[in-house]
Order: C-alpha cells, then structure tokens, then sequence
C-alpha cells in the first residue's frame, strides 16, 4: 500500500546556487511559511504553504515551525571503523594511525562485530542530521558489507568502499593488490547502484598502497567509470616526506594518483593542505575534488586548509567530519571549527557559504547534485529541521538576534545535534520515540 503522503510545514531554506557572499541572497530559496509534499521517498511539491497544502488535502500535515527545515546535512569523508577511534590522544596522523587507528581497524575482519557497528554508526549520522555520507569501510569487505546492508534497511543513500592497503600497516589490516581488486569488484557487483547505495573505489592514501596496487585501484575506476573514487591527499607534512621517499620518481603526491589513473570529477582527495601550486592546477584540471576536514585538521595539528586558494583556482571542495581524526560527528560542529581555521588563513565561512557547502556543495562535490541537496519537486525527501535555541546559551543568544544570517550563524558557531529537532531520510523521521526502522 502507498505511504500516505507528507506535508513539512516549517521555515525552509535551500539553496540555487553558491552564494557568491554574504549579500548573494538571491542564491538562497528561504521562505517563512514554507511547504515540502513528500510522496514515496521524493519531494512531489516545494513552496508557500497554502499554496502547496491546497494541492494536497489528503496529506498528513506535520508542523515544525519556528524551527528551520534544510537538505539533510551531506558528510563526504568520514570512516566507520573508527566510531570507537574519535579523542584518541596525543600523536600526529601518522603515530595516531599506526597507534590507535590501524589496530581498532583490524577488529573490524570480524563480521559480528561489523555488523554490530553498523547501527550505532548510522544512528549517531541521523541524530547530526547527517543523511548521505561518503564513507570508509576498514580494508575487509566485511565491514562495507554490514554497512551497506543495515544502510538499505533504513533507506540511507551512502557511498562506501573498502579500504585498499596492501604495505606500512600491520598484518591484520593489509590486504594485497590482487585480493584489494578482487574485493572491490565483488562489492561493486553487489552493492553500487542498488537502492540508494553507490561504491567508492577507496585506496587509502599513498603511503600504504604500493604501486601495483594504486594501478588496481585505477584498473577499477576505469572498468567502474560510475563509482566515485576517495583517498587522502597532503593532509601532513610527516605524511608527505614519507610519500616523497616511497614514490621518488613522481612530480608531487597528486601525480601518483594521477599515473594511477584516478583523477577526475569522481575523485574526492581528503584534507589537501599542503599543496603544490601544480597540483592546485592539475585538480582544476581534472575537476578533481577536495574536501576540507576541519575538527580533524585541528585536533591532529595537520595544518589549515586554503579554501579561498582552491575555490580561486576553480577546484571544486567539501567541507566533512573525517571521524574519527575528527572530533564532532556534527557537521554543524564541523562548519564552526570549518569557520575557525579558515580564520587563522584571514579567511571567514559566511553562514550562507557554510549552510551552502554542507548541504548543496557536497551534494555536487560527490555528484548527486540532481538527487540531494536541495529541497524542490523531484528530489529525494532527506531532510534536517534545525531548532536555533535548542540550548540555554542558544536562546540568550538567539533573544538578541533579528535576521537569518545571525541564526545561521548561532546555529554554526553554537550548533552540534541539540540543534537537530528532527532527520527525515527517505521521507521518513529518523529520531524521537515513535521511530521504527
Ligand atoms: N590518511 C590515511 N588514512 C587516514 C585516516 O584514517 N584518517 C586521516 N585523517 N588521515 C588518513
Ligand atoms: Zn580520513
């Protein structure tokens, strides 16, 4: 039997286009008194209230105003097998790796254990008002396979992949180029383009992948040209002097992954803060994508991210959690420190340019800019409803407050899943009592 239909009556706010600034307001689509119908999982109609609750008498009416109702929140680099891993103390990315990340990692050959995870992790996404990610699976395909099925369960659109690390780790994560490839194929076979689920071809980053096995990632981007592909890029300077050392011959860290063949618009390069001005370029280029991991970068001491650097050169960027060198899982938390590092540049994320980039710009950064992101007919029905005086601190502030931008802005600098009255994924809530699955 058809779901009786939905009508979300809230404040909406979504967004054409990038804001261009802070006065750029015709980039936005923000309504006081706004509508979403919600039939099957899409957005069958977006406006005015009246004007679309007249158009649909039948539909259950649910009402969230004052509270804001935006595109579900898009995360594009985050890691499953390190939910356990966030507030591990005291190491740069590669001592954090080697001390804590790859042994938690290793846990996940267990499929149990996998799957065990598999919940608390797309439970804590939904309470961020998280409702796509591009995530990392740990390097057995067991642990993408427990994801992707609890995923499908709850109706999630998510991009995974197992990682691929065949050297520089410990035994109980490497994997080798042959059995990395094999996995991979299989997982594609089997999952990407299922329901709402996608593959990402995912060698983890240079270090620990030697060349015979980045040449299978780049066999596997051109034999799936529709899967994205993600790995980490220049996130460290530790990180890079080894990668100088490994791969002497190369130009830069970007041309090993270009002589692998994995440039290109589906490509989402991790961190890239240390960059060449080659590799600027060449990213432009190739429409390869950065994606900025703020809380990560700062809790690792890694470095600042040159957003205004990359988007002057036309490279296209995200803005994610990387959990767990992140710290919040929010990507509201993940937007005011986004706004802090920027800061130490003299750069300032705009809450126009944050709300823009967290919902919108990751949706075309991971190309599904046509199915998410934004909220008109014909999109698919992922939703965050956001409540600007969820805390007592929130709501002195908010007392002093008169406009949208200075809500948004409370709702960046102050904002972590307190702020999340309500997710709907697929059309469905996702938090509160009543929620079954
Ligand atoms: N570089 C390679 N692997 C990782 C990882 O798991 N986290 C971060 N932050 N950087 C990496
Ligand atoms: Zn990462």
């Amino acid at each position: 039997m058809a779901e009786r239909a939905r009508l979300i009556r809230a404040r909406t706010l979504s967004f054409r286009r990038a804001p261009e600034g802070p006065e750029d307001e015709a980039a936005l689509d923000y309504r006081e008194d706004g509508a979403l119908l919600i039939r099957e999982g899409r957005i069958a109609g977006a406006g005015d209230f009246p004007a679309i609750a007249a158009g649909a008498p039948d539909a259950e009416v649910i009402d969230h105003r004052p509270h804001l109702v935006l595109p579900g929140f898009i995360d594009p680099h985050i890691h499953f097998p390190q939910s356990q891993v966030v507030a591990s103390w005291g190491a740069d990315l590669l001592d954090w790796l080697a001390r804590y990340t790859f042994p938690e990692e290793a846990r996940y050959a267990d499929p149990d254990l996998a799957r065990a995870m598999a919940g608390p992790f797309l439970d804590r996404l939904a309470a961020a008002g998280t409702t796509t990610a591009a995530v990392y699976g740990s390097s057995h395909a067991a642990s993408v396979e427990a994801l992707f099925a609890e995923a499908e369960r709850r109706g999630v659109r998510l991009v995974a992949g197992k990682v691929m690390m065949d050297r520089e780790a410990p035994e109980g994560v490497r994997d080798t180029a042959q059995s990395a490839y094999d996995d991979s194929k299989a997982l594609i076979a089997r999952w990407h383009g299922r329901g709402r689920l996608g593959y990402a071809i995912t060698p983890r980053f240079a270090i620990t992948s030697t060349p015979a096995q980045l040449e299978a990632a780049g066999a596997l981007a051109a034999e799936h040209p529709g899967c994205l592909r993600q790995t980490h890029m220049s996130e460290s300077l530790a990180e890079i002097a080894r990668v100088r050392a490994l791969f002497p011959q190369a130009r830069d860290y970007l041309d090993i992954y270009e002589q692998a063949g994995l440039l290109g618009p589906e490509l989402l390069l991790g961190h890239c803060i240390h960059l060449e001005s080659r590799e600027v370029s060449r990213m432009a280029e190739t429409g390869s994508r950065a994606v900025f991991c703020p809380t990560s970068n700062l809790f690792l001491g890694s470095g600042l991210f040159d957003a205004a650097r990359l988007h002057g050169a036309g490279v296209a960027s995200g803005i994610a959690t990387d959990i767990g060198g992140g710290t919040s899982w929010s990507m509201l938390a993940t937007l005011g420190e986004g706004y802090k590092a920027l800061a130490l540049r003299g750069q300032r994320l705009h809450p126009y340019e944050a709300f823009h980039w967290a919902t919108r710009g990751n949706a075309v950064a991971m190309g599904l800019g046509d199915r998410i992101g934004t909220l008109a007919a014909g999109m698919e029905a992922d939703l965050v409803v956001l409540d600007a005086r969820a805390t007592e601190p929130m709501r002195l502030r908010m007392a002093r407050a008169e406009t949208l931008v200075e809500e948004l802005f409370v709702l960046q600098i102050m904002g972590d899943e307190r702020a999340v009255a309500q997710c709907y994924v697929d059309g469905r809530p996702q938090l509160g009592p009543g929620v079954t699955r």
